[in-house]
């Protein structure tokens, strides 16, 4: 297998803007678009079941209050992820990731699995989502990509599951990073394609690494992206971007 099998483009926390993010809904809505590889945000409930959700807290995308982390697994799942969305998605629940890695499976499809952790829960969530995921994940033909802005957490997951690959995720790339990336041991560098230049992609490829670049939402600057030789872009115009590049979804 190629060191880099994945898609250019890539579905933005699911299902980018079309859907509630980080829900099943999101994701099966970007696969019948025909996407093959998704990035979710994975954090832990309070009994340490991974759970997709972006924020620490559950107000902005559920009717939920409070941290995600002071919350079991069985409360978590009765809430709504998805009225703040519209009120097409009311009542989509918020999925643990045992169930959205089933229906990527299900359709041979792919992830990037952002790791999310509560602050500080850092070294049990980057164990947990990567002790899940060395199960799940075992018969997938398209194995899953770790990232994560915590670094304590992307090393835990290198203990927990050598065998995944691994990027790492920062805003902005400077010097310091080349210290993280090796110690990491990873195959990418994910980063805000705001702050990215043409330059630090091709230092970045000198070396050794991929590039990713999060969050492209314009056909334009995702043409100029792509020609400057970027491996892949996460975007949230999922319509726009399976037209326009059906070749890279
Ligand atoms: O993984 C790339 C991107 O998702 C990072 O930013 O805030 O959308 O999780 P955020
Ligand atoms: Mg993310």
């Amino acid at each position: 297998m190629s060191n880099w099998p994945y898609p250019r483009i890539v579905a933005h926390r699911g299902g980018g803007s079309l859907a509630p993010e980080n829900t099943l809904a999101a994701i099966r809505l970007g696969q019948s678009l025909g996407y093959r590889m998704h990035e979710i945000d994975v954090k832990l409930a309070l009994d340490e079941v991974p759970v997709l959700l972006h924020d620490e807290v559950l107000e902005r995308t559920t009717n939920g209050t409070g941290r995600a982390a002071d919350m079991p697994w069985s409360t978590l799942r009765t809430l709504d992820a998805g009225s703040w969305h519209s009120a097409e998605f009311a009542g989509e629940p918020v999925p643990s990731y045992d169930e959205v890695v089933k229906q990527f499976l299900s359709r041979g499809t792919a992830c990037h699995v952002e790791i999310k952790p509560t602050p500080g829960f850092d070294r049990q969530t980057g164990n947990k989502v990567a002790a899940a995921s060395h199960r799940l994940w075992r018969s997938a033909a398209l194995p899953p990509v770790f990232s994560s802005f915590s670094f304590e957490a992307l090393m835990a997951a290198k203990e927990a599951a050598p065998g995944i690959r691994r990027g790492w995720l920062i805003s902005r790339f400077t010097e310091a990073d080349w210290e993280r990336l090796e110690a990491l041991e990873a195959t990418s560098l994910h980063t805000n394609h705001k702050n990215a230049t043409p330059e630090v992609i091709r230092e970045l490829h000198a070396r050794g690494y991929k590039v990713m670049l999060y969050t492209v939402n314009e056909v334009d600057t995702a043409e100029r992206w792509l020609d400057a030789g970027a491996d892949g872009l996460f975007t949230d115009n999922l319509s726009e971007f399976a037209a326009k590049f059906p070749k890279l979804i």
